[in-house]
């Protein structure tokens, strides 16, 4: 059995380290992670969790840890982000094709990953996701969600993100996700949709092949998926 409560500062290491876990075998940051200046997910969430606990839970977004009774272990979290409950100072007009130009024209492989992939989920953004004067711009959406491998396939995914699912029926907003492939199976058994996605050949990118057997990288899709909000009796 498992308890969700927020997170707190001294949850960090362990939030970061069983996120790497959760992510060292997705294969776009397996990529991402070769080459001289290599991604490192730990440091990165080392760097970004403070950052997310630390908003206000009213208007900007919260963060909720799963914790395993038996063990009082941390056994994965989530991050959920707030967009427009508080007013912001409207956008400046954006050129994501010249955006998408520019990053296709990056000469190093890995970094042109990136930018890729970056440019495309503004695009989303901006445009589908929440843009501006849509009555969309105020939503919720997930920052990050990671559950530890040994914990995996026990619902703890499920717990965490029916955390921001009841918020959302409350609150009668969207949710969003820009959805790595572990996300695709579990969203949408909880009824998130499917709107779009990005299909990105990662043997185009990688430096280096994959761990044998296999000999290609192959496809990575990421899936942008929405949740509705249930509408209120
Ligand atoms: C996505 C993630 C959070 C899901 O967590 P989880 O605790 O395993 O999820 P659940 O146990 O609630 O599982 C949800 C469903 O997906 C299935 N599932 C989970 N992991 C699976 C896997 N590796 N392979 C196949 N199915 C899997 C479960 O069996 C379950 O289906 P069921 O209800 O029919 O049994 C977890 O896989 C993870 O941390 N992945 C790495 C990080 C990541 O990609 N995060 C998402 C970023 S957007």
């Amino acid at each position: 059995m498992y308890t969700i409560r927020p997170a707190q500062l001294s949850d960090v290491p362990a939030m970061a380290a069983l996120s790497a876990d959760g992510f060292l075998t997705d294969r776009n940051t397996m990529v991402k992670a070769m080459g001289p200046d290599p991604y490192d997910h730990k440091e990165t969430m080392e760097m970004l969790l403070p950052g997310w606990i630390a908003l206000d839970p009213a208007t900007r977004g919260w963060t909720v840890v799963a914790v395993e009774d038996a063990t009082q272990e941390v056994a994965g979290w989530v991050s959920w982000g707030r967009a427009g409950y508080v007013p912001a100072p409207s956008a400046e007009p954006f050129d994501h094709d010249e955006n998408e130009r520019k990053a296709q024209a990056e000469p190093d492989p890995l970094e042109r990953l990136n930018k890729l992939s970056s440019a495309n989920f503004k695009r989303w953004m901006n445009t589908k996701l929440m843009p501006p004067a849509s009555g969309k711009e105020r939503c919720l959406y997930v920052f990050s969600i990671s559950v530890a491998p040994k914990h995996q396939g026990r619902g703890v995914g499920q717990l965490l993100a029916q955390t921001g699912m009841a918020e959302a029926d409350k609150d009668g907003v969207d949710i969003w996700v820009h959805g790595s492939e572990a996300a695709q199976r579990l969203f949408p058994k909880l009824g998130w949709k499917v709107i779009g996605e990005y299909d990105l050949d990662l043997d185009e990118y990688a430096i280096a092949p994959p761990p044998p057997p296999d000999t290609k990288w192959g496809h990575y899709v990421f899936k942008y998926m929405l949740y509705t909000p249930k509408p209120k009796e």
